[in-house]
């Protein structure tokens, strides 16, 4: 959701704030602030509605501002439109506490009925002027900003990263976080606070993970930190090994078609190190034989394309391991009375780790005494934290507010697990077994030749992307594959799309096929080609034009009735959907390219969900 960044050291703050903020812009992007405390200006406030260059353009990228002590933000509006005065940071009313926030207070309302009563008033609409306006009524109380934040949080309701400077204090920043995600950076003779570690990588690669319920003050020379009953505590340092390229656009356009083009190296680097002679091998997972033996249910939880990574490896995991496997939305499951217990093994499949819905139907799977286990791309993230186990995927940072290339580890993940409880459980065949891994192995040269072939997915965006309305249909594999392609493209293109299991077509969707209408048939899963073709067959009958996918031997066949073919290398059907993802996303690039639309930072979205 929000960006926060804060720095306290030697040098000008204001010019770092805005680095680590544009290299945070994809957690949110509707406005932007900075708060600088100097020397001889005291607290200067700076925000502004809309993308981070436009605060950048009225403070010349940070120059026009004195002082070495400061916090900025970058918001995906809650509460309050998105305009200059609902930016944060937020000033309580005496100007001396400037405060960022990231997540919701959700007794907010209550709390400013109080402060009003007390002759307080306010100037935003947000939850975060409250915090703010609250922290300076317990500081006029007990003149100790520690004390007063303390208090602060322990009336407040909901979720927050906080980040704080206050001119009392000169050369303090204080941060505190519960259900956010916050980190420390910590430097020589300079210190930073972030939601993100890409906002500080190119200042220090040490941090210090905030946990729930902490609370962190730094300086220039070092960070004290302290328990939610106010007691100091040491944290361990974690050392942060990616190359700061990673986060960097590297002479792509966008980062999102950098990110596609980087996935036969991140599902190469999350498959080789765990297959070893023959065998798959999850070293950080600590699920016996005898516990997956008395499994009973299997969930997979998660939201958005995570969710669809879940909806392909539903059919994979009962055709490889012979269980009931259900998926379902983190947002509907945490709420919705879940039958797990003992025997239950609860996945949770999320990029960020910090997806609030996951995370908080996590709690509630532990609380039920399930076990829980995490796929998870950001390491030290709070899912991965609090899971019982947690694999990673090794896709390195995704910074494209749409996921492609955590998509792909997840879903090749998702299959090696698969694969090694099946194995524990002996429900796959030894040469399925050696199949799907080879074809596991060899997927990166497989990828490499989907990603060659560029040029056609590019000339059929060119030719459909001004339709308003697509469907992408499917069975099986397909369907799920179809799900994940349509949300790429309604993500960032705005096309309204759906995507349907062809043969529920005839229930009843089929009335919105008309002339012209674009209808996407994947036909990969080649156990059921013949039933795919019949559904071209029908739309092709109701004047729909159609785009197929298909893999290299059928595309021909498929080519007899469809308009266009794209075709994608044939694999094992279980690794199938890892190859046919990758023309959809090529293709909603594409289509958002031609229509003018923000590729990396689609309206109204932010790369990781933080709040309900
Ligand atoms: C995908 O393109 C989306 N941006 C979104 O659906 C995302 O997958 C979802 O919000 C879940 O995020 P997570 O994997 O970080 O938990």
């Amino acid at each position: 959701m929000c960006g926060i960044i804060g720095y306290v050291g030697h040098q000008q703050a204001a010019p770092i704030l805005l680095d680590g903020l544009a290299r945070m812009e994809y957690r949110g992007y509707d406005s932007a602030g900075v708060a600088v405390r100097s020397e001889t200006k005291g607290l200067q406030v700076y925000k502004s509605k809309g993308r981070l260059q436009v605060l950048s353009d009225m403070i010349h990228g940070g120059a026009d501002v004195e002082g070495t002590l400061g916090i900025g933000h970058t918001r995906w509006a809650t509460h309050g439109e998105p305009n200059d005065i609902n930016a944060h940071p937020h000033v309580s009313e005496d100007g001396r506490i400037a405060m960022v926030h990231n997540g919701i207070i959700e007794n907010y309302m209550e709390i400013k009925q109080q402060l009003l009563r007390h002759g307080v008033t306010f100037k935003s609409e947000t939850d975060t002027e409250v915090a703010a306006q609250l922290l300076e009524f317990h500081y006029n109380e007990c003149h100790n900003m520690l004390e007063a934040v303390g208090r602060v949080l322990r009336r407040i309701e909901g979720s927050y990263a906080f980040g704080i400077i206050c001119a009392d204090y000169p050369n303090a920043l204080i941060a505190a976080r519960k259900d956010s995600p916050l980190i420390i950076g910590c430097g020589e003779n300079e210190n930073f606070i972030a939601s993100d570690v890409t906002a500080v990588i190119s200042h220090t690669r040490d941090v210090i993970y905030m946990e729930d319920g902490e609370i962190a003050v730094l300086t220039a020379e070092g960070v004290n930190l302290f328990n939610d009953e106010m007691d100091p505590i040491d944290k361990p340092h974690s050392h942060i090994d990616w190359d700061v390229s990673a986060a960097e656009k590297g002479g792509y356009p966008h980062f999102m078609l950098k990110e596609i083009f980087e996935q036969p190296e991140a599902v190469r680097k999350t498959v080789s190190p765990r297959v070893r002679e023959g065998r798959v091998v999850l070293d950080d997972l600590r699920l016996t034989k005898e516990y997956i033996q008395g499994v009973s249910r299997i969930f997979i939880v998660a939201c958005g394309s995570s969710y669809h990574v879940g909806m392909v490896s539903k059919y994979n995991w009962e055709r490889l391991l012979r269980r009931p496997v259900e998926v379902c939305l983190a947002s509907e499951f945490r709420y919705c009375d879940p039958l797990v217990g003992d025997h239950s093994l609860v996945i949770f499949i999320s990029q960020s780790g910090e997806t609030l819905d996951t995370m908080a139907a996590l709690r509630e799977t532990k609380r039920r005494g399930g076990r829980t286990l995490a796929v998870v791309n950001v390491v030290g993230s709070s899912i991965a934290r609090e899971a019982d186990d947690v694999l990673y995927t090794w896709a390195g940072p995704e910074i494209a507010v749409a996921t492609t290339k955590a998509y792909s580890t997840q879903l090749v993940l998702m299959d090696l697990i698969a694969l090694y409880l099946g194995d524990l459980l002996g429900t796959i065949e030894k040469t399925e077994y050696d199949t799907i891994l080879h074809e596991l192995e060899v997927l990166p040269e497989k990828l490499e030749r989907v990603l060659a072939s560029i040029e056609d997915v590019k000339y059929f965006a060119s030719r459909y992307f001004n339709h308003d309305s697509i469907f992408f249909i499917g069975r099986n594999l397909d369907y799920a594959m179809g799900l994940e392609g349509s949300l790429k493209l309604k993500e960032i293109s705005y096309i309204h799309s759906e995507a349907y299991a062809s043969g529920e077509l005839k229930h009843g969707t089929i009335s919105l096929i008309e002339p012209g209408t674009l209808v996407v048939a994947l036909g990969t899963y080649e156990p059921l080609f013949d039933k795919a073709m019949s559904n071209v067959v029908e739309v092709k009958a109701r004047g729909a034009e159609v785009l197929a996918l298909a893999t290299e031997p059928f595309k021909e066949k498929m080519a007899h009735t469809a308009d266009s073919v794209i075709a994608v290398p044939e694999t094992h059907p279980v690794v199938q959907p890892s190859l046919g993802v990758v023309p959809l996303q090529l293709f909603a690039y594409y289509v958002a390219l031609q229509r003018g639309c923000d590729i990396d930072k689609p309206r109204n979205l932010a790369k990781s969900v933080t709040v309900e």
